[in-house]
C-alpha cells in the first residue's frame, strides 16, 4: 500500500481543480464510495495487524486533511463563481430610467428671443448687475432729484464714496456700450434686474429684461415698429395682438410703452421703448444731430408669461417641480 504515492498524486490533483464540477470529480475519486481512500480502508482488515494500525492511521490523516482541503477549496470557488455572476448583464432585464434635467421656461424664452434678434442682425452684450448711480439714472438723463426716479424702485447698496445699487433695468448697458463703440450699432441686453417693489402677479422684485438699442444716420419709429413687429410675429404667431400707447421715460423722446393681449382679453405691458434722447448721446459723446436711434426694454418674464399662458409671475421662480416639469 504506497501511502506516500497516494498523497502526492491527490496534491497534485487538487492543484488542477478549476471549478465546482471539478471538485465534485475529485472527491468522487478519493472520497467517493469506491474512491481510492475508502478503497485503502476497506482493505485494512487483509493486513497483518502491526502494518494496519501504521497504514491506517497514516490513511485517517490523509482522508481528514483532503477533506479539510476540500471544505476551503468548494467555498472559495462558490465566492468566485458567485462573483462572476453578479458582474453578468442581463440584456433582458427593464432598463433604469434616468431623470434627465432640461432648461428652465426663462431661459428656453430668452435664447429664444436672442435668436430672433441675433436673426436681424443685433449683438448680444452684458453688463453688470451692480451699477453705480450715474450708468442707472445720471447718463440716462435723469439727475438727482428728478421724479422720475421714483419709477425705479431702487435696492441701494451701502457703500462710499460711490453710490453703487442693484440695477433696475438694462438701459444702463446703453451708456456702457455707446461710450466704447461708434455707432451704426445694434445690441440686445438680456440681463437680471432688481426693484424694491411688492410681488403681484405680474410683478417681481428680481426679473429678467432684455434692452434693445440701434443707432445709424437715419432710423425713425417706423424702424423701431418694423423690429418689434417682426419680433412679435416670431414670437407668438401672425395672429400677434400688440398696441403702442405713448409713454414717457427722460432717456427717450417720443417714448411709448407696447402692449400685448393676453387670451383672456386683459392687456399687459411687455415694452417700453422710445427714440434715443439727445442728452443721451451727449452724455456718451456722440454728436446728436448726426444719429439717431431707438431703445426699448422688454420683459423676458412677461414673454414667457405670454408665451407659455403663466398668468403669475411667482411660479417662474417658486422652483416647484409640478411647474417646471412641464417644460
Ligand atoms: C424700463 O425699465 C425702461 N428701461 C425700458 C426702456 C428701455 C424704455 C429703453 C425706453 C427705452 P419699465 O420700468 O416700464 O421700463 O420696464 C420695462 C419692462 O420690464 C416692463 O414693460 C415689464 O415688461 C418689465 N418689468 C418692469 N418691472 C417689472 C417687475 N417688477 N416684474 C416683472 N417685469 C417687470
Amino acid at each position: 500500500m504506497d501511502i506516500e504515492g497516494l498523497k502526492k498524486q491527490s496534491t497534485s490533483d487538487l492543484a488542477k481543480i478549476k471549478n465546482l464540477a471539478d471538485l465534485e470529480q475529485y472527491r468522487i475519486k478519493y472520497l467517493g464510495r469506491k474512491g481510492e481512500i475508502t478503497t485503502v480502508l476497506r482493505s485494512l482488515k487483509d493486513l497483518p495487524a502491526v502494518k494496519r494500525k501504521k497504514i491506517g492511521m497514516e490513511t485517517n490523516e490523509l482522508k481528514k486533511d483532503i477533506g479539510l482541503k476540500l471544505f476551503k477549496l468548494k467555498n472559495q470557488l462558490i465566492e468566485e463563481e458567485t462573483k462572476k455572476k453578479e458582474r453578468k448583464i442581463d440584456v433582458t432585464a427593464p432598463g433604469i430610467k434616468i431623470s434627465r434635467g432640461h432648461l428652465h421656461p426663462m431661459t428656453l424664452i430668452a435664447r429664444k428671443i436672442e435668436d430672433i434678434f441675433q436673426s436681424m442682425g443685433f449683438k448680444i452684450v452684458e453688463g453688470p448687475d451692480i451699477e453705480t448711480e450715474y450708468y442707472n439714472f445720471d447718463a440716462l438723463n435723469i439727475p438727482k432729484d428728478h421724479p422720475a426716479r421714483d419709477a425705479w424702485s431702487t435696492f441701494w447698496l451701502k457703500t462710499k464714496p460711490e453710490k453703487l445699487l442693484l440695477r433696475a433695468h438694462t438701459s444702463p448697458m446703453q451708456i456702457r456700450f455707446m461710450e466704447k463703440n461708434n455707432p451704426p450699432l445694434r445690441i440686445i441686453v438680456p440681463g437680471r434686474c432688481f426693484r424694491y417693489e411688492a410681488t403681484d402677479a405680474s410683478h417681481s422684485h428680481t426679473f429678467y429684461q432684455l434692452e434693445g438699442l440701434m443707432v445709424d444716420r437715419e432710423i425713425s419709429v417706423a424702424n423701431f415698429k418694423a423690429v418689434i413687429e417682426e419680433f412679435l410675429k416670431k414670437m407668438f404667431g401672425n395672429d400677434v395682438e400688440t398696441r403702442m400707447r405713448p409713454s414717457y421715460y427722460p432717456f427717450v423722446e417720443p417714448g411709448f410703452d407696447i402692449e400685448m393681449k393676453f387670451p383672456s382679453g386683459e392687456w399687459l405691458e411687455i415694452m417700453g421703448a422710445g427714440m434715443v434722447h439727445p442728452n443721451v448721446f451727449k452724455a456718451v459723446g456722440y454728436v446728436p444731430g448726426n444719429w439717431q436711434g431707438f431703445a426699448f426694454g422688454v420683459g423676458i418674464d412677461r414673454i414667457a408669461m405670454l408665451k407659455y399662458k403663466i398668468n403669475d409671475i411667482r411660479l417662474l421662480y417658486s422652483n416647484d417641480l409640478h411647474f417646471l416639469n412641464q417644460f
